[in-house]
């Protein structure tokens, strides 16, 4: 891994931070972005570079305005020579995911297309670019953090859980077409992982309690253990794995 190049967005907290951290313990060059915490990412790039001896940078991005990743990559090709991986992970909250994040009959269109456009407009224009960067260095490997809120009921959860099925589709849609450029494409589905999203649930503390009840592992997701799955999705030992859904739940699922 190391001296390859991650594109991530999201890389200042939660799964993201996580990933961001693992990549650049194996000497992986890490170009993240960041929406509202620009103190935050500026301190994370200089222990970055301190500690692991890689290249960091910070990019603010808002996921609400795919489009733009366009310029970004265009940003990034000024800092870094090529880009070996792209991870879609940013997620929106707050007034954005209000008519998405709520029940079944209070679901309003402006918040589910705001969720729609976080979770799958951004993945694709983000992984077209990266795409287009990763055919000519000869490939490369893109993943999009989806969740078993897809799978399994979740409170409140209708319009994320829709998008994520709806991203893990679009994953499948494009390694089949980019399979022939070497550009693998899978995704990462989290069971509930301890982040600032989750904590954000009103039923935060049922959530927690009954996922580490249900776990045979008994306990709740850890962002490392996203990021563990991303580094072998990376990697050259899953060198024949596309189009597929890693879930990491703890077991949680099928419970
Ligand atoms: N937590 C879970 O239980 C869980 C389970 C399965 C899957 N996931 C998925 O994992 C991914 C990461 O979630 P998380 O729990 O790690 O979230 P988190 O801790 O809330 O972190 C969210 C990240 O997204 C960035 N962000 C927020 N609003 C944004 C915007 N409008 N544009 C661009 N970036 C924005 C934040 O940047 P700032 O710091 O600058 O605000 C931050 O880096 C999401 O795709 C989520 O659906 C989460």
């Amino acid at each position: 891994m190391k001296g390859k190049t991650l594109v991530i967005s999201g890389g200042t907290r939660g799964i993201g931070q996580a990933i961001v951290n693992e990549f650049a313990a194996h000497g992986v060059n890490i170009a993240f972005t960041y929406n509202s915490n620009e103190e935050l990412a500026k301190t994370q790039v200089a222990e970055l570079e301190t500690k692991y001896g890689i290249k960091a940078k910070a990019y603010p991005f808002n996921i609400l305005e795919p489009e733009k990743y366009k310029e970004l990559f265009l940003e990034i090709d000024k800092d870094f020579d090529k880009i070996d991986f792209f991870i879609s992970s940013a997620i929106i909250s707050g007034r954005a995911v209000v008519g998405g994040y709520t029940k079944f009959m209070k679901l309003k269109p402006r918040g589910i297309n705001n969720i729609f456009t976080a979770t799958v407009n951004a993945f694709v224009v983000g992984a077209q670019e990266a795409a287009k960067r990763m055919e000519k260095t000869g490939g490369g490997s893109i993943i999009s953090i989806s969740s078993t809120g897809n799978l399994v009921y979740i409170d409140n959860y209708a319009g994320h859980g829709t998008c994520k099925a709806a991203v893990e589709a679009m994953v499948r849609y494009a390694a089949t077409e980019l399979g022939e450029k070497n550009i693998r494409v899978n995704a990462v589905s989290g069971g509930p992982i301890d982040t600032d999203a989750l904590k954000a649930f009103v039923n935060y503390e049922e959530v927690r309690d009954e996922t580490a009840k249900r776990s045979p592992l008994g306990r709740m997701g850890q962002p490392a253990d996203m990021a563990g799955a991303c580094l072998f999705l990376c990697s050259d030992k899953a060198s024949w794995v596309t189009g597929h859904t890693f879930i990491i739940d703890g077991g949680t699922t099928f419970k």
